[in-house]
């Protein structure tokens, strides 16, 4: 049986990516309350700052990197920067991520490559730039990607969105197969429709209520629901689970044909 300290994150130093707004300000504020130290990184630094004089405030650690996860070459300074600061990390939330919502027919390349660029080649880099840190001491770590129930599911006007969900899913567990020999851990989770900058508009839609009312729990998410799947997956109570992604929403995967 774990012991309740397997359940902890106290001490344990964890990078958020996209902790400017959103899930990634959530995470990074509920991995601090529980005793875990802090890097936020993401293009918004003044966003960062005051989410880390926040932490702060509350008692907690917390350093600040600037980072845009589609330029391959600020990867490494920005995480090295928060090595640095805060030791070596244990737990990467690989949470940055964007969307361009259009007509599939009026999708340009640069529409794709700014989708792609940030929610797949970037967390490619990001995780695989944790993964040689962690990979020194031998003591590994856990690698959590976010993902989307649009990974396994789809909709229209969001094409490279759905593509490159489905292929961070296909990515947490090719690199789960690849680390399991550093004892590093890469799981994922993939929520349903939340209410954040980047869906309010459309969730606040005719379109997007008509949606909510198909979910089998007849509401949209709230951050406060992805903290056990977080904690859970960042702890060493999940030792044994790698490769696996964790569906938070409502049953929305599950809702009927
Ligand atoms: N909300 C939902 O219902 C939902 C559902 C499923 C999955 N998700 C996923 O959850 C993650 C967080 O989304 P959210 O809902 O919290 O939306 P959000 O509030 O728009 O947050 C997105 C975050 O990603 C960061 N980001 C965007 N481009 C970046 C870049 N080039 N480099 C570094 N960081 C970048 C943004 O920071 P800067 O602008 O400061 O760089 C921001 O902090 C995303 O991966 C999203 O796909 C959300």
């Amino acid at each position: 049986m774990p012991s309740t300290h397997a359940f902890s994150v106290a001490g344990k130093v964890a990078l958020i990516t996209g902790a400017s707004s959103g899930f990634g300000r959530h995470f990074a504020k509920v991995l601090a309350r529980e005793g875990a130290k802090v890097g936020l990184a993401a293009r918004r630094v003044d966003a960062l700052e005051s989410l880390a004089q926040e932490i702060r405030g509350a008692g907690g650690v917390a350093a600040v990197a600037q980072l845009d996860v589609a330029d391959v070459a600020s990867i490494a300074p920005a995480v090295a920067t928060l090595e640095r600061e805060l030791g070596r990390i244990d737990v990467l939330v690989n949470n940055s991520g964007t969307s361009i919502v259009k007509p599939t027919l009026d999708y340009t390349e640069q529409d794709w490559d700014a989708v792609v660029d940030v929610n797949l080649k970037g967390a490619f880099f990001v995780a695989t730039e944790v993964a040689r840190r962690m990979r020194v001491d031998g003591r590994g770590g856990s690698i959590i990607n976010i993902e989307s129930i649009l990974s396994f599911r789809q909709t229209g006007h969001i094409p490279a969105y759905v593509a490159s969900k489905a292929g961070l899913t296909q990515l947490t567990k090719t690199l789960a197969l690849e680390l399991a020999r550093h004892n590093i851990r890469v799981n994922g989770i993939a929520p349903g429709y939340f209410s954040t900058d980047i869906n309010r508009d459309f969730l606040a839609s005719d379109a997007g209520q008509a949606m909510i009312k198909r979910i089998p729990q007849r509401r949209a998410g709230n951050v406060e629901d992805l903290e056990g799947p977080l904690l859970l997956l960042a702890c060493d109570a999940s030792r044994y689970m790698t490769g696996t992604t964790l569906a938070v929403d409502g049953g929305h995967l599950v809702s009927s044909l």
